[in-house]
């Protein structure tokens, strides 16, 4: 066993290199094998994570909570209104008490900034469960799911070099999901065709990423998807910004990925999205429920994906 000699957290896809992401997506598949072979792996016995989620949650709450009792552990569930947070105690005070009771951290709130102001303030590691920013833990899934269905070894294991030279079509908000995108094209290889309505593109500084290098930027919905190895879309409207439902409604009409734009792709992209989705705004049915959809492993792999980072992040390679 070889432990993390200091605290690392992941509150972006960037905090970790390309070889760790190699590494996590070989320890996913293993993880996922013994899990559909119901064999017990209880290296997380005795610790506890704590998920604080200042926003709804259906898979994130779901994935990790599933995960840690398999690995396991235990947790405990804090939301803005059951907790002080909710009452303005100081975020950097909430961390400091949580993080001298949990072994692990796990947050889904708002401003990117206010996440790191609990990691700077915690004893523990702390996993970003979604910012208005950034969601590395689905990003993670995406790539895994990804490499599970197009870019696996002889042996089943995932070839991360199979990422290199790739197309991913972004179809939508230059939000949270494209900034991932963004993150993790430039650590591990691949190119992102963006497309976004006028006033909704990605801001680079914002999405973190050091050149334009691995991002191609599309008027057209159809041109980014032409020639892509895999089309991705998400919610026209985060959460957080429901205020602006009818201004974007409007604004997104022509970015709804239909099979016209598979058609595009390449024959056998396939379609991802990180859910929930809107059937009939951002996707049309035909397409999330069609033969190249791959939502459903998307959705399970968070908890492959999950495990192996909280395993990671407590005990170092394994
Ligand atoms: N994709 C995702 O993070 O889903 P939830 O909002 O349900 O957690
Ligand atoms: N971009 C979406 C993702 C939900 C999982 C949101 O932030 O609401």
């Amino acid at each position: 066993m070889n432990a993390p000699s200091a605290i690392r957290h992941y509150l972006q896809f960037s905090d970790f290199s390309a070889d760790e992401y190699a590494y996590l997506f070989q320890r996913a598949a293993l993880l996922k094998k013994k899990f559909k072979g119901y064999q017990k792996h209880h290296p997380l016995a005795d610790r506890t994570l704590a998920m604080i989620f200042e926003k709804a949650s259906t898979r994130t709450r779901v994935s990790f909570e599933a995960g840690m009792y398999q690995l396991g552990g235990s947790v405990v569930h804090l939301t803005t209104n059951d907790s002080q947070l909710g009452r303005a105690e100081p975020i950097e005070d909430s961390a400091r008490v949580i993080s001298r009771m949990v072994d692990l951290v796990m947050i889904r709130t708002f401003e990117h900034t206010k996440i790191e102001a609990f990691a700077a303030h915690s004893r523990v590691p702390v996993i970003n469960g979604l910012t208005n920013e950034f969601h590395p833990c689905q990003i993670l899934a995406d790539l895994f799911t990804f490499l599970e269905h197009r870019g696996t070894r002889a042996d089943g294991t995932p070839d991360p070099a199979f990422l290199k030279g790739r197309t991913v079509a972004w179809v939508g908000d230059g939000n949270n999901m494209a900034n991932t995108w963004l993150q993790a094209a430039e650590i591990l290889g691949f190119t992102v065709h963006l497309s976004t309505p006028s006033g909704y593109e990605v801001d680079q500084s914002v999405a973190g990423v050091r050149s334009g290098e691995s991002y191609k930027v599309f008027q057209d919905p159809m041109a980014a998807c032409r020639g892509a190895d895999l089309v991705t879309t998400d919610v026209w409207t985060s959460m957080g910004y429901e205020a602006e439902n009818e201004t974007r409604r409007a604004a997104f009409a022509d970015w709804c990925v239909d099979a016209e734009m598979m058609r595009a792709a390449q024959p056998d992209a396939l379609f991802m999205h990180c859910l929930p989705a809107h059937r009939g705004e951002e996707v049309e049915a035909e397409v999330i429920d069609g033969p190249q959809s791959v939502v459903w492993d998307e959705a399970e792999n968070r908890m492959h994906v999950q495990k192996a980072l909280m395993e990671y992040l407590l005990l170092g390679r394994l």
